[in-house]
């Protein structure tokens, strides 16, 4: 059977059936499109030997642009917490390097492989389901792989804002991190989504 782009309908379909099976992790309905999956690697540095992190891969639509980005000789980490999409991964992304975790674990997963940082944190997670201090340990983990010289993007949906969660979850951002850039609204997303582009982790 040939691979599946991370975007075509058996990619949706594993999407969707982790979706229903386990809606507490997901926490969305459909994977990020190609345009939102741009903007969140657009921090991958084209040169050297970068570190990239991402954190909730799922089943790869942003997997496959970051390694479309990636130069020779950059290492390519997905921290994934779903065992399915784990096996997804594998089958359909074999060059991926898969870990199977919880970014809660980020700087363990960077040690035990000999890393000590990260040049990039490219991250799909569901920050709207996880509870106020799950938010603080990753980001605590995100801030501390990055340090000064590092970037770090996730995204949101735009009708999430509407919710009190979701403002807040801007404002801890933006007292987490010295530099949080919002970008334009992707429109070509279901549903339509932005990213926030974050440097430089207040201490
Ligand atoms: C909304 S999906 C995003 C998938 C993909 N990045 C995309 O944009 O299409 C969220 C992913 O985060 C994973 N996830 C949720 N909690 C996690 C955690 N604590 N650590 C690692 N992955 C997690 C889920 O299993 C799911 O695959």
């Amino acid at each position: 059977m040939s691979p599946d782009p991370p975007s075509g309908p058996r990619a949706l379909g594993a999407f969707l059936s982790a979706a229903l099976r386990r809606p507490s992790t997901m926490g969305a309905v459909a994977p990020s499109s190609r345009r939102l999956a741009s903007v969140l690697a657009s921090i991958v540095p084209r040169d050297g030997a970068p570190v990239v992190v991402e954190l909730g891969p799922g089943t790869g639509a942003v997997s496959a642009v970051i390694a479309g980005r990636l130069p020779t000789g950059a290492r390519h980490l997905a921290v994934e917490l779903d065992p399915d999409m784990v096996s997804y991964l594998n089958r359909t992304l074999p060059a991926l390097e898969v870990v199977p975790g919880d970014a809660r674990d980020l700087g363990r997963i960077l040690t035990e492989r000999g890393l000590d940082r990260a040049d990039a944190v490219i991250c799909g997670l569901p920050w709207a389901l996880f509870p106020d201090e799950v938010q603080a340990d990753v980001l605590g983990e995100v801030a501390r792989a990055i340090g000064d010289t590092g970037a770090f993007t996730t995204f949101a949906y735009l009708q999430g804002m509407a919710l009190p969660a979701a403002r807040r979850f801007r404002a801890t951002l933006r007292a987490r991190f010295d530099e949080v850039l919002v970008s334009a609204t992707v429109w070509r997303n279901v549903p339509p989504a932005f990213v926030y582009v974050c440097r430089r982790p207040r201490r």
